[in-house]
């Protein structure tokens, strides 16, 4: 079978995880899939030294990649939402599956470009848009499926965690956290996304739609951030006993969908309290399951990019004619499980 191609729009953090991810692990997806999943172009603005694509085209215009008559599936890694938007409906027009990591994009503007893609009847795949390397979008959209979901509060950014986590284990001040965060790729390219609430809304809006079936409407999350938390207040908490910990709670109340992200006080007898450095953690509270709590990196090149690619397989799945392939009943396709080796 012909491979999937694969068009990479950014080779930043994300775009560099994933790009490698896709390298290292060919083997182990091309079984998962059943058909091989090929990087066809690369869009940026500049290299990275973290990837060789010496034997990639590369261009320096991003949208060379939407239109490349080639690509099966372009990967939107280049964050913001001007460029960004236009080079996704771009590749929805032009008839291309689109997986990203941009959340501000979806929370914004997703009622937009899913309905375009629906009209063009392609994919736009977002799992790696919240809680980085969770898999919580498939949680809730595939494995919590036949409940009513009550509530979910998380720990969805990244950085914010690990600098709360620096400041009450080390003691360390908030802006120097804050540029280790910056120089360890955690951070958005704009920081204030991170600290003043705007990141961790944007993913909570998300997840709110995909929970309970609402519009995105970001504009309706109470947002307040982390940047007025002083080591006094972290050290303060600590001696009574709790844990500040900036959350992101979607509930149900009687009015319709409350939401809302900003610090809280948790007691350390309860696991948010310790969900620590980059990590983040959501519990999702289903009628029928009860309470799930699911835990994992945030942020980073790696963890970023296994929920990016996880989609695109998920995309490639769908792309073969093979109807079994779509239902994870197998962790590999049939005829591969003879070369494994027990
Ligand atoms: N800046 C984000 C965070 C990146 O720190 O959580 C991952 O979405």
């Amino acid at each position: 079978m012909k491979p999937v191609k694969v068009g990479i729009c950014g080779l930043g953090t994300v775009g560099s995880g994933s790009f490698n991810i896709l390298r290292d692990n060919a083997e182990e997806i091309t079984r998962r899939v059943g058909r091989c999943i090929e990087v066809a172009q690369v869009g940026a603005r500049r290299d990275n030294d973290a990837c060789d694509t010496s034997d990639i085209q590369v261009t320096r215009d991003v949208f060379d990649v939407v239109n490349n008559p080639e690509i099966d599936i372009v990967l939107e890694l280049i964050g913001g939402t001007t460029v960004a938007k236009e080079l996704v409906l771009l590749a929805i027009e032009n008839g291309k599956h689109v997986v990203t990591a941009n959340k501000a994009l979806i929370a914004e503007h997703g009622n937009e470009i899913f309905a375009k893609a629906q009209e063009k009847g392609v994919i736009v795949a977002f799992e790696a848009a919240v809680a980085g390397g969770i898999p919580i979008i498939k949680q809730i959209r595939e494995g919590l499926s036949a409940n009513q979901i009550e509530w979910l509060a998380g720990i969805i950014n990244g950085t914010g965690n690990f600098i709360l986590s620096e400041m009450s284990q080390k003691g360390r001040d908030f802006e120097d956290v804050l540029a280790e965060a910056q120089a360890l790729g955690y951070a958005e390219a704009d920081p204030t996304f991170d600290i003043e609430g705007i990141d961790a809304a944007h993913k909570l809006t998300i997840l709110a739609s995909i929970a309970f079936g609402i519009p995105l409407q970001f504009e309706k999350t109470y947002t307040e951030g982390i940047s007025r938390i002083t080591s006094e207040d972290v050290a303060f908490a600590n001696d009574l006993g709790y844990a500040i910990k900036h959350l992101g709670i979607a509930r149900r109340s009687k009015t319709g969908i409350e939401l809302r992200v900003h610090p809280t006080l948790i007691s350390h007898k309860q696991l948010l309290a310790n969900v620590n450095g980059v990590m983040n953690a959501i519990m999702v509270q289903g009628d029928a399951v009860g309470p799930t709590l699911t835990y994992g990196a945030g942020a980073g090149a790696l963890p970023t990019g296994s929920s990016v690619i996880a989609d695109v397989i998920d995309v490639a799945r769908t792309l073969t004619a093979d109807p079994t392939n779509r239902v994870p009943h197998l962790a590999f396709q049939a005829d591969a499980l003879s070369d494994v080796q027990v």
